[in-house]
């Protein structure tokens, strides 16, 4: 099962699990995007659904339920917003929370519910670099997806603790090309070329780690770098090389 699989990195996952032969269930809100991305694979299973919405993840918890063999679930689904938190809309933050934590973890105690008693599986929740740190302008992403790190990573520990085989991955990519940044309308001008990754690419990265069994897989040289360097800096440095970043950038907007 793939979530947020009408675009981006989770229709890309469905491609290679498709190539990989697996049987799919894709999930996302665009039926029509489903439909194509579905007949371009030759057949899979749709679910349409807003996985904030309470019951239509009740529903998608309900197919994973009636899945005894599911072997992946991809909690793929995600956006960004923009602006300072208290001006942002409350509206898209609440959204936000609901998809990327309340959605990731009741899909995650659903598929974990079947995999674990039948001792196989994996789960693969797409967090991003953003998930350890912190950003002006976009917190409730930075935070949504630390959460996201941190449960994968806690996940991982009770797993292993039980010795059950079953596999989780917190997936974190750096600028990937996809839709996410024109739907939080933003613009990719002035991100330079050399860091933005193919989802291909990302996708690869991601069911290599999973083949070897890794916890946190941060696709390419450049962010495996951004995110070694992070966690050696100190946090005062961190802070004061951010909100440095932040007053220059507000000052340029207001010259
Ligand atoms: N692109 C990047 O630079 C980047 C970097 C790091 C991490 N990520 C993460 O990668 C994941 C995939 O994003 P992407 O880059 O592939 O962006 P994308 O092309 O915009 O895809 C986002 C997917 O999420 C689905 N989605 C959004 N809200 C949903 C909702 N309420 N219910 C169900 N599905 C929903 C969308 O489908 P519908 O609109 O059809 O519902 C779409 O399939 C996200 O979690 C994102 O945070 C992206």
């Amino acid at each position: 099962m793939v979530t947020g699989a009408s675009s981006g990195i989770g229709a890309e996952f469905a491609r290679r699990l498709a190539r990989d032969g697996y049987a799919l269930i894709l999930v996302a809100r665009r039926r029509e995007q489903l439909e194509h991305l579905a007949g371009e694979l030759g057949g899979a299973e749709i679910l349409t659904g807003d996985l904030t919405s309470d019951e239509d993840l009740a529903r998608v918890e309900a197919r994973i339920a009636a899945s005894p063999d599911l072997d992946l679930l991809v909690n793929n689904a995600g956006f960004g917003t923009r602006g300072r938190f208290w001006e942002a809309p409350l509206e898209g933050q609440e959204r936000m929370h609901r998809l990327h934590v309340m959605a990731t973890m009741r899909l995650t105690r659903a598929a974990l519910a079947v995999m674990v008693p039948r001792g196989g599986g994996g789960i693969i929740n797409v967090s991003s670099v953003a998930g350890f740190g912190q950003s002006p302008g976009n917190i409730s992403y930075c935070a949504t997806k630390t959460w996201m790190n941190s449960f994968t990573e806690g996940l991982d520990l009770e797993l292993r603790g039980a010795r059950s085989p079953v596999r989780v991955q917190a997936l974190c990519p750096g600028f990937t090309i996809t839709e996410f940044h024109e739907a939080m309308g933003a613009s990719r001008e002035g991100i330079p070329a050399w860091l933005w990754m193919r989802a291909a690419d990302v996708v690869d990265a991601s069911l290599r780690g999973l083949q070897q069994g890794r916890v946190f897989v941060v696709p390419g040289a450049i962010y495996k770098l951004v995110v070694f360097l992070e966690k050696l800096t100190p946090r005062a440095l961190r802070s004061a090389a951010v909100i440095g970043a932040a007053r220059r950038a507000n000052r340029s907007k207001t010259a």
